[in-house]
């Protein structure tokens, strides 16, 4: 496949400047990921903003995110909320986690977003007796797992809620049903999830920008079965 990441980047970083109004927790938390030498896996610009686009239209109060990094996409996330609302954001790595929680304070978000530590298979399992807590879901962090953290996330959406997968097309390699990669597999079987029932809408969403090609995996929760 022709490379055009230079020409996605530029239109990324144009698109951003236009719509400026960047909120500062989030350039904060920009900042800190280049401070704190995180790997440059955040979301995009573009991505972050319409993860804010997608809290807003579900009038989110609580979302729940896996894979928290430097805490880029929670601000995001944070700032799309509704007033009074909460972010719950996953991080198996403890310095992580922790720096994290300093952005936030320093980012002005600390009283809307909470950091959780752990392996996010375990800290959801613990989170379960509330069905109906969330109205976002955003799952970003081992892609073996990301099927699992969409059955997990579909018993505590509500209905009417949203689930969006990040990462799923892998620069097309999704394409290959025998793909060796367990990354691959993990966003296949994440996509096809999204098929079954209670999900009654689903798309996926291919995007180009400054991260190459990729794309997010996008549910509405449907009613529960039984
Ligand atoms: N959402 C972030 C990027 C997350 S990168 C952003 O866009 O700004 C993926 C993160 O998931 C990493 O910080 C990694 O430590 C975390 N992670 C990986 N495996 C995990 C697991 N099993 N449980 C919780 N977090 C995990
Ligand atoms: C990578 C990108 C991501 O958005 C992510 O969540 C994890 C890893 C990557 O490019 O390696
Ligand atoms: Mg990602």
């Amino acid at each position: 496949m022709t490379n055009h990441t230079e020409t996605w980047s530029a239109v990324d970083a144009a698109c951003d400047e236009l719509l400026g109004s960047t909120p500062r927790s989030v350039s904060h938390a920009a900042a800190r990921c280049i401070e704190l030498g995180l790997p440059a896996i955040s979301v995009s610009p573009m991505q972050g903003r319409f993860l804010m686009l997608m809290a807003r239209l579900s009038n989110a109060k609580r979302i729940l995110e896996i894979g928290t990094l430097g805490g880029y996409s929670t601000a995001w996330l944070a700032e799309g909320l509704a007033p009074g609302g909460l972010v719950t954001t996953i991080e198996l790595n403890e310095t992580w986690a922790t720096n994290a929680e300093q952005t936030f304070r320093e980012g002005g978000i600390a009283d809307r977003v909470e950091v959780r530590r752990g392996a996010a298979l375990s800290v959801m399992a613990g989170l379960t007796p509330q069905p109906d807590k969330f109205d976002l879901v955003f799952i970003d962090a081992d892609k073996e797992n990301s099927a699992n953290y969409v059955d997990l996330a579909l018993q505590m959406t509500r209905v009417g809620g949203l689930i969006i997968v990040d990462n799923v097309i892998r620069e097309g390699a999704i394409v290959d049903a025998n793909h060796p990669d367990e990354r691959v597999q993990g966003s296949r079987r994440a996509i096809a999830r999204m098929g079954e029932k209670p999900l009654v809408a689903a798309s996926v969403l291919q995007t180009v920008g400054m991260k190459g090609y990729d794309g997010f995996a996008i549910a509405l929760v449907g009613t529960p079965r039984g």
